[in-house]
């Protein structure tokens, strides 16, 4: 069985992939960085170069390639990056690929864990507030509906998230 962590930048899909990896042996994949390492190139140069579609186009091929039969992949955590699910292809490849669990996380708690960020491309410009409540009213519906799993992350560690996972879906 394979396992996608889906949700907002800075809910925690890394760091709990990690926990839940290292829990159970799975092997752990961060798209964003498998992305990165495959292209050579830091997600924020990708935008800045080639522009959104680019990366987009890349996250998608990534996807088609875990759900791949053929590609035998199973035993996996697989942390999406926040944008993933917004495409519909996107979203029927991960169910393909596995059981979907949604970390949710308030606009307060995602604001703070995010300040200072200089990574993330869509955050970059306006007002940080403004734009993650923005995103996320484009984003929150979409999430839950593909989800198999939704944790509220808000006052949990990372590892109680991790923990919480496990006793629901492995
Ligand atoms: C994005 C989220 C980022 C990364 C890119 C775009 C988004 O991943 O894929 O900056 O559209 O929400 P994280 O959710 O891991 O930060």
């Amino acid at each position: 069985m394979n396992y996608i962590l889906i949700g907002f930048m800075g809910c925690g899909k890394t760091t709990v992939g990690a926990e839940l990896a290292s829990r159970t042996g799975l092997n752990m994949i961060d798209a964003d960085q498998e992305i990165e390492r495959r292209q050579g190139e830091k997600i924020s140069e990708m935008f800045e170069k080639r522009g959104e579609d680019f990366f987009r186009n890349l996250e998608t091929r990534l996807l088609r390639e875990y759900a791949d039969a053929d590609h035998g992949c199973t035993g996996l955590v697989l942390s999406a990056g926040g944008g993933m699910p917004m495409k519909e292809e996107n979203r029927i490849l991960m169910h393909r690929i596995g059981k979907i669990i949604y970390l949710r996380a308030e606009a307060d708690t995602l604001e703070m864990r995010l300040k200072g960020d200089s990574s993330r491309p869509l955050l970059q410009k306006g007002d940080r507030r403004e734009r993650i409540e923005t995103l996320m009213s484009q984003r929150q519906a979409v999430y839950q509906t593909a989800a198999d799993l939704c944790i509220d992350t808000d006052q949990l560690t990372p590892g109680q998230v991790a923990e919480k996972i496990l006793l629901h879906v492995m």
